[in-house]
């Protein structure tokens, strides 16, 4: 397991409510530069709700997030994170293009890259290339499947040159080939040296990418440390309560 570098993401005794509900009861947590942290837990545990706390799409009723050592309120060097949220907007009739949607990524780059110029092509090129779609780039996007258009959702990501990737649960409903395609765009984003936060339901083709597991249930973290072996959080799998050291593991 690589050592952990500076604090990328450090999460601090965060709580989130929703009306008179607390979704996240006093979180801690911390990535460290060239960490790849799987947050698992079952459906409803507070996962997405602490991703976007971290990335301030929402607010925290009680504690401290930090990216990159400045504290979230005074943050704007957005350009530092690439995000994937959960779920690709159903039913968009709009006719983009896999390159358009990839190019969209660039816009918090704005003023590095200019609109049409060749560095703006050849990062949308290459972010393709990543993720195994080069040869996509000109079709709309309604007809990929969903597997490739997450991973399109995975190149705008890339395409900015972020050193931080948020993603969650990119590899749900998603068709082998496309995991393994995903899989391997991470890979390369990790060797060259960015720093991943990913939800994910079970490891799978990740696993081997990954440094470390918080393990989320009912707002809080209950597990920090090695990945564990299934899906956590449902009955079958761990029917005496949450997670421990003893049932997690390789
Ligand atoms: N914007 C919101 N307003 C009200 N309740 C919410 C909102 N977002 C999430 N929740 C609730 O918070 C809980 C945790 O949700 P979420 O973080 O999406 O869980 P997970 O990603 O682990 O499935 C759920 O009970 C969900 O219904
Ligand atoms: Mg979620």
């Amino acid at each position: 397991m690589p050592v952990s570098g500076p604090a990328v993401v450090e999460v601090a005794h965060l709580t989130v409510a929703f009306g008179e509900r607390a979704v996240l009861r006093g979180v801690d947590a911390r990535v460290g530069s060239g960490e790849v942290v799987a947050v698992m837990g079952a459906n409803g545990s507070g996962k997405s709700t602490l991703v976007r706390a971290v990335l301030g799409l929402i607010p925290a009723d009680a504690g401290q997030v930090r990216l990159f050592d400045t504290p979230l309120r005074r943050f704007r060097q957005w350009h530092r994170l690439g995000y994937v949220p959960q779920r690709l907007g159903a039913g968009s009739g709009v006719p983009a293009t896999v390159a358009e949607v990839v190019a969209a990524g660039l816009l918090a780059r704005r003023g590095l890259l200019r609109p049409y110029g060749r560095g703006r092509q050849a990062a949308v090129a290459g972010a393709l290339a990543a993720v195994g779609l080069a040869d996509r780039a000109d079709d709309p996007v309604a007809t990929l499947s969903g597997g490739q258009q997450q991973r399109t959702l995975i190149a705008r990501a890339l395409a900015g040159g972020p050193e931080l990737l948020v993603l969650d649960e990119p590899t749900a409903g998603v068709d082998a080939a496309s995991q393994e395609a995903f899989a391997a765009a991470v890979g390369g984003f990790v060797d060259g040296g960015g720093t991943v936060l990913v939800v994910l339901h079970e490891a799978g083709p990740l696993r081997r990418l990954l440094t470390r597991a918080l393990v989320v249930a009912d707002g809080r973290v209950v597990h920090d440390g090695a990945v564990p072996q299934d899906a956590v959080g449902y009955d079958h799998v761990h029917p005496h309560g949450p997670p421990n050291g003893t049932e997690l593991g390789r």
